[in-house]
């Protein structure tokens, strides 16, 4: 099985990368990743060397190299996880965001039609359900629940799920799609909340919080993420889409005031500040799908997950400080270079 990994240099796709590595020896992985801002190289280091890994810096948006590759490669599998991601980000400029979480999910997918694939996986979020009132709790996501997003990240993520059911109707692409709540784990770039604040708490700096803190969003640790994507490539039913989530509900504050906590840090270090514009209350999914269909049940309890990701940001501080310093951009360039002697 040969498959293409978008966006593999980012948090979820490299997670995903290791997984399938150790999962499947066999398998045969193309990590394509543009390398902006979010994607760092050094983060597929143990990987590099690995005979059945090829790492290839394309944009999912350059349909030329996209048709080039699958020439050269005849992917089976494409998982895209290409996307800007950061929410403040695409309220400081839609445009990017619509051209790679949407243009970019169409050449994939016309990439997929003229070559014939087994499976278009598009890696998509639960925030393009909007969002959902903190006082009931009796509400949850479902697959049924109608697309309803609140930020040009949310929307471009949504327009790309209603682009890959068409292309399922239209042309009979065999497509599935996951929607996912909020992630955590090692290699988190440390813009997202989690990584931010244990940075921030380590460097004993501010740990700037939107708002009142109470927005609640449902979190899961990244290897559920991606074993719950293995299951649905190799099982899923083609044209459906699966939520992915962990039934665990945090408050923003409360993560917050975990993580001091935990780093034996003062809370003073807490400041509240303006709130995001459009910032949604509240998210939760509801899995049931997934689990009567695929077995998934998330494996890591939050409580043991927090540990082990504050103890990764403790272990590769390298990591985190080459990407404050901006010095993880000129990863790409050395790695390129050595090869070159
Ligand atoms: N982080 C979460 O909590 C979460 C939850 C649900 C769904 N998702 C979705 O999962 C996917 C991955 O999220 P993440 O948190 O790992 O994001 P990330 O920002 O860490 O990584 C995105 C990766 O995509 C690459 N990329 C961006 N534009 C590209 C382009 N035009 N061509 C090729 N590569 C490009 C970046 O270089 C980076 O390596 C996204 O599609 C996101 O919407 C994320």
């Amino acid at each position: 099985m040969k498959i293409i990994v978008t966006g593999g240099a980012g948090f979820i796709g490299s997670n995903f990368i290791f997984h399938m590595l150790n999962t499947y020896p066999n398998y045969r992985i193309i990590c394509v990743d543009k390398l902006t801002y979010a994607g760092n190289l050094s983060t597929l280091k143990s990987v590099m060397d690995n005979s059945n890994f090829r790492f290839i810096k394309i944009d999912i948006c350059d349909s030329e190299a996209i048709e080039q590759l699958f020439m050269e490669e005849k992917p089976d599998m494409v998982v895209n996880f290409a996307a800007e991601s950061h929410v403040d980000r695409s309220i400081e400029n839609p445009g990017i965001f619509l051209e790679t979480n949407i243009m970019g999910t169409a050449v994939l997918m016309d990439a997929c039609r003229k070559h014939g694939i087994k499976r278009y996986h598009q890696v998509s979020t639960d925030e393009v359900y909007g969002d959902l009132p903190l006082d009931r709790p009796d509400l949850l996501f479902t697959e049924e629940t109608p697309l309803y997003a609140s930020s040009p990240y949310s929307s471009s993520k949504a327009g790309a799920d209603l682009l890959v059911l068409a292309y399922f109707r239209t042309y009979g692409l065999p497509v599935t799609i996951s929607r996912c709540s909020n992630n955590y784990g090692p290699y988190h770039f440390p813009e997202k909340l989690i990584p931010l604040m244990i940075v921030n708490a380590l460097n004993n700096k501010p740990l700037p919080v939107y708002g009142d803190g109470k927005n609640v969003r449902d979190w899961l640790y990244v290897e559920d993420h991606c074993k719950a994507i293995d299951l649905i490539i190799h099982k899923g039913r083609e044209g459906e889409v699966y939520n992915v989530g962990g039934h665990n509900e945090m408050a923003n504050i409360d993560i917050v005031k975990l993580i001091c906590k935990e780093l034996g840090k003062s809370e003073d270090l807490i400041t509240y500040v303006t709130d995001r514009k459009g910032h949604d209350r509240r998210y939760a999914i509801d899995p049931t799908k997934i689990h009567t269909e695929l077995g998934w049940l998330p494996e890591t309890k939050f409580e043991d997950g927090i540990k082990k990701t504050i103890q990764w940001y403790l272990d590769n501080r390298e990591w985190w400080e080459d990407i404050i310093s901006g010095e993880y951009q000129h990863y790409y360039k050395k790695m390129y270079e050595s090869k070159k002697e």
